[in-house]
């Protein structure tokens, strides 16, 4: 075998493996983490800011922007323990109107407060477009036991929803820079 040949077989593999959930060095593996994101719109345990209204007037959504501090807990219910908490803002950044374009980012920090993560955080950054289906953001780093890490993570609106509250189920799928940190 040449040994382009030879490293093209090579980086198949990796990139094989990583679909997989596995990187090609050091056992670095993907990993999961599953929680439910809980919301409450308003009161005095509300754990988010309504959206500041765009400079732009009434009609305009670009420049609007919300805060929250959302609970990140191990079951559906409002009763089980609490792992982390979703702080963040999010800003409208699309200058044209319509549902494609209305372009939202958000940059949030997951701080875990309990379990495993304890004491350890993810930086999250991302737009999207829309609230239907189940929205994506990158894990852009991290501190504590994910100090450089990267990955992604899904967001699912579930269908438990008040007029005051919002349950979605959320995957974290993180690679550490360094499996040794975990
Ligand atoms: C807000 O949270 C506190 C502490 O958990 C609780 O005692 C209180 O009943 C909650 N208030 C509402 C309106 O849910
Ligand atoms: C906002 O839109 C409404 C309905 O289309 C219109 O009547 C109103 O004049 C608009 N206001 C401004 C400030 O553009
Ligand atoms: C999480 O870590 C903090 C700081 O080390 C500690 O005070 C707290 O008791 C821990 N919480 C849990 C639930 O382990
Ligand atoms: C959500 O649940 C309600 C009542 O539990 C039901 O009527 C509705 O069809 C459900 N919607 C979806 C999209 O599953």
């Amino acid at each position: 075998m040449s040994t382009i040949t030879s490293l093209l077989v090579v980086l198949l593999a990796v990139a094989a493996s990583s679909a997989a959930g596995v990187a090609g060095d050091g056992g670095n593996k993907l990993k999961h983490i599953h929680l439910y994101m809980h919301e409450t719109f308003w009161g005095e345990n509300a754990t988010e800011g309504a959206m500041l209204p765009s400079p732009f007037g009434p009609n305009a959504t670009f420049g609007s922007m919300g805060v929250f501090d959302n609970e990140l807990r191990t079951g559906l219910n409002r009763d089980s323990p609490l792992v982390a908490r979703y702080q963040g803002i999010i800003v409208a950044t699309g200058v044209a109107e319509g549902p494609a374009l209305e372009g939202r980012l958000t940059v949030a920090s997951i701080l875990f407060i309990a379990g495993e993560y304890n004491g350890s955080a993810l930086s999250l950054e991302g737009p999207f477009v829309g609230f239907q289906g189940t929205m994506e953001r990158s894990i852009v780093g991290g501190n504590g036991k994910f100090r450089m890490a990267r990955g992604y993570y899904l967001l699912k609106l579930l269908n438990l929803t008040s007029p005051n509250s919002a349950v979605s189920e959320i995957d974290f799928y993180v690679l550490p820079a360094d499996p040794s940190y975990l």
